[in-house]
């Protein structure tokens, strides 16, 4: 048990003035923890909280988290604030919908570099300080798609799946310090996720994918029925951490269930393909 019971907790939480980490800031608040909330538009993430959520226990930080050098500032400004650290939540992303093809040099970069290296930054600023008190948790916040990959969706699956691998690995490296590691896969929910202010979307299109100009098109009517309810979404993060019980992955939303067994069945179908001839290319034993 890790979770401090005695006093308020210090949470780190990235991406905040919208979704799933907005909710997440106002019920840490609520709940009298600390949070520091790092934001690209600390006035967005202040006026999205409102009158109602008391902001005393709020460290709002404007970051970019792609900059090591800010992200370090951010969090020395966490500990000085709040004398601690004991919760990072990795939550910042965005999706991006395209064919393969029609993604650009450019596209991945921006997108490895907020879903990956901007990860690793926090990451690099946080774990000395988890790893020498040997206590703490770190959340990142992937997708069922960092499980599965579906067409028009490579860039935004190339980035949820390099999390979940540098996550798995972690998780084994921290474990002897007392460090916890959860992953976080949502299925749909409905935040701002699938409005036009969050998704990106290519510069250049090519006519050759249609079903991929349909999947987007159907993709933004979805805004606002998608069955998954952050609010409820932020609870069950919050109390996987207050417990510390639970698996490596945390996965949220029947949707997401049914798409991440439906992986687990074909990568089985998949092993048990490759049964009799995975061996061929073994050395003959001696
Ligand atoms: N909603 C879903 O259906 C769904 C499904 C699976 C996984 N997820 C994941 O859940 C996490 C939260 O998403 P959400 O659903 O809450 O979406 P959201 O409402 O669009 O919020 C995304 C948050 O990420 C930050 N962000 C977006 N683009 C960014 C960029 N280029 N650089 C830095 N920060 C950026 C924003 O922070 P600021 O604007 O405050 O900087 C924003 O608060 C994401 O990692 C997302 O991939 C969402």
């Amino acid at each position: 048990m890790t979770f401090p019971a005695d006093r308020p907790a210090t949470w780190f939480v990235t991406g905040t003035s919208r979704g799933l980490g907005l909710e997440l800031v106002r019920q840490l608040l609520d709940r009298g923890d600390n949070v520091a909330a790092t934001t690209r538009s600390a006035d967005r993430l202040l006026s999205a909280l409102g009158e109602s959520t008391g902001t005393e226990r709020l460290l709002p930080l404007t970051v970019d988290l792609r900059d090591e050098t800010a992200v370090a500032e951010a969090v020395r400004q966490t500990t000085e604030r709040f004398g601690g650290l004991d919760v990072v939540v990795n939550n910042a992303g965005y999706g991006f919908l395209a064919a393969v093809e029609e993604t650009s040099a450019d596209d991945v970069r921006d997108m490895l570099d907020v879903q990956v290296a901007g990860v690793w930054n926090v990451l690099r600023a946080t774990l000395p300080i988890l790893r020498e008190q040997r206590a703490g948790h770190v959340v990142n916040v992937s997708s069922v798609l960092g499980l599965t990959s579906v067409p028009g969706w490579g860039l935004y699956c190339a980035g949820k799946y390099a999390l979940e691998g540098l996550t798995e690995a972690l998780a084994g490296e921290v474990a002897e310090f007392g460090v916890k590691v959860t992953i976080v896969e949502p299925g749909y929910f409905r935040t701002d996720f699938l409005t036009t202010d969050s998704l990106a979307l290519p510069r250049d299109t090519t006519d050759a994918y249609p079903a991929i100009r349909e999947m987007v098109e159907n993709h933004l009517k979805l805004q606002g029925s998608q069955l998954g309810d952050p609010v409820k979404g932020a609870r069950v993060m919050i109390e996987r951490v207050v417990s510390g019980e639970g698996p490596l992955r945390q996965i949220l939303g029947s949707d997401s269930h049914a798409y991440a067994t439906a992986k687990v069945q074909a990568l089985r179908e998949n092993l048990d393909a490759a049964a009799g001839t995975a061996g061929v290319t073994d050395f003959a034993s001696a």
